[in-house]
């Protein structure tokens, strides 16, 4: 540990609120697929500042962007009229089959609006009282009290926190059967992530998302799909829910949409809008014209660059050289899944010690569900820095005595 890593760990600890296991590695700047740390040193990034940075760190047309705009408007509120949150908005809905957006600040935001949007939709335009949502084992879908009673998941996330919204159910990933004992006409919308990021890098079967539809014809629930992490070309299309030929009633992005500004959106049907009035809902920084600035700019460069085919056949390169690691490990490596290059290399065992010496090697990515290399590079990296990483992965896996 160097001493400048060490002062800053003893400054945090008297500064800030203690939330947030960290890893033993400080940030002094980035660039492309690179972080350095204090100390000047150099790390591959799998990880993207947790799938938000998909375009690299630190880009010049980016930071033009947001300079240009910071000297021109940066905040007025949505009291106002601003053409830089309908040129974004213009744009996303080019990328989608929406018809109109909400901005807000972050993903667990634009799931809380998403919820509220489905309620009050069911009740005001609909007059129909169905206010359960639910959601499915080991989903995550935000921190905010509702979200976090959404999210599938027991443990610390829900421990302390009660009593929680009411209206919410759980039910195991994947299950057609689970699913359709659980709705009913009580029942408000159905909430999945096609691919569960948190949860294990987990993608629904397409025949799991056909029964959603059809519940969805039979009972007239709403279809919410998260696409916080999936969304913005991660998994090989515009949007994970494309690869399911599917039109969700109402879809949220955040993390990649302004390439590490803060930014969410929610995005819904002509109809399910309706359920939205001036005073039912609003967020003061919600699509600024800084971030909406920036995030044009990350639409545009998706699409001009192609990027969601990029990180479909980059995601193909991962499987395919992952796979030779599966034949040379197999009582090691169980599988390596996932769409696009949102992926889990699934060890089995307890993955902590191979992640810590990824990162000692100065390779960093994420270790999910104790047993899950979870990768979400940046969109735009090279062959290369995945063909190291893996090479890498195999000498410790060498070493690795399970
Ligand atoms: C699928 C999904 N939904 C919601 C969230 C919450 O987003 P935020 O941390 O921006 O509130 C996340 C964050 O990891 C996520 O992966």
């Amino acid at each position: 540990m160097s001493t400048h890593f060490e002062n800053i760990v003893q400054r945090e600890k008297k500064l800030l609120c203690s939330t947030y296991g960290r890893y033993p590695l400080a940030v002094s700047r980035a660039k492309g697929c690179r972080l350095y740390d204090l100390d000047g040193d150099e790390y591959v990034d799998l990880l993207s500042g947790i799938a938000v940075c998909s375009l690299g760190h630190s880009r010049e047309d980016l930071a033009e962007v947001m300079a240009g705009q910071a000297r021109k408007l940066v905040h007025v509120s949505n009291l106002f009229y601003q053409n830089e949150q309908l040129d974004l908005a213009e744009r996303l809905l080019s990328t989608c089959e929406a018809d109109r957006v909400f901005f807000c600040n972050s993903g667990a935001e634009a799931n809380e609006g998403a919820i509220k949007l489905a309620r009050r939709y069911t009740k005001r335009i609909k007059q129909k009282d169905a206010v359960e949502i639910i959601t499915l084992e080991r989903s995550f879908h935000g921190r905010t009290l509702c979200t976090l009673t959404a999210t599938g998941q027991a443990g610390l996330i829900k421990d302390g926190f009660d009593p929680l919204p009411p209206g919410f159910t759980t039910v195991p990933f994947d299950d057609a059967d689970a699913l359709r004992n659980a709705v009913s006409e009580k029942t408000c919308a159905i909430m999945i992530e096609v691919v569960q990021g948190e949860g294990g890098v987990r993608p629904l079967s397409m025949e799991y998302v056909d029964a959603v539809m059809e519940l969805r014809r039979e009972y007239g629930l709403l279809v919410i799909v998260d696409e916080i992490q999936t969304g913005l070309c991660r998994t090989g299309k515009f949007w994970a829910h494309q690869h399911y030929g599917i039109k969700p009633d109402i879809f949220t992005s955040a993390k990649a949409l302004a390439n590490g500004l803060p930014m969410g959106a929610v995005l819904v049907t002509e109809d399910v809008a309706q359920g939205f009035e001036p005073g039912s809902h609003a967020t003061t920084f919600g699509g600024g014209a800084v971030v909406s600035a920036v995030a044009s700019k990350v639409v545009d460069i998706m699409k001009e660059e192609h990027i969601a085919e990029r990180a479909e056949q980059m995601g193909m390169f991962v499987k395919t050289e992952a796979a030779r690691l599966i034949r040379k490990h197999p009582e090691k490596v169980a599988g390596v899944r996932g769409l696009g290059l949102l992926l889990g290399i699934e060890l089995t065992f307890d993955g902590k010690e191979v992640w810590k010496k990824l990162l000692e090697k100065r390779f960093v990515c994420n270790l999910t569900q104790g047993r899950i290399l979870r990768l979400v590079p940046p969109l735009v990296i090279e062959k290369q820095d995945i063909v190291d990483f893996l090479e890498c992965l195999d000498g410790i896996l060498e070493e690795t005595e399970v």
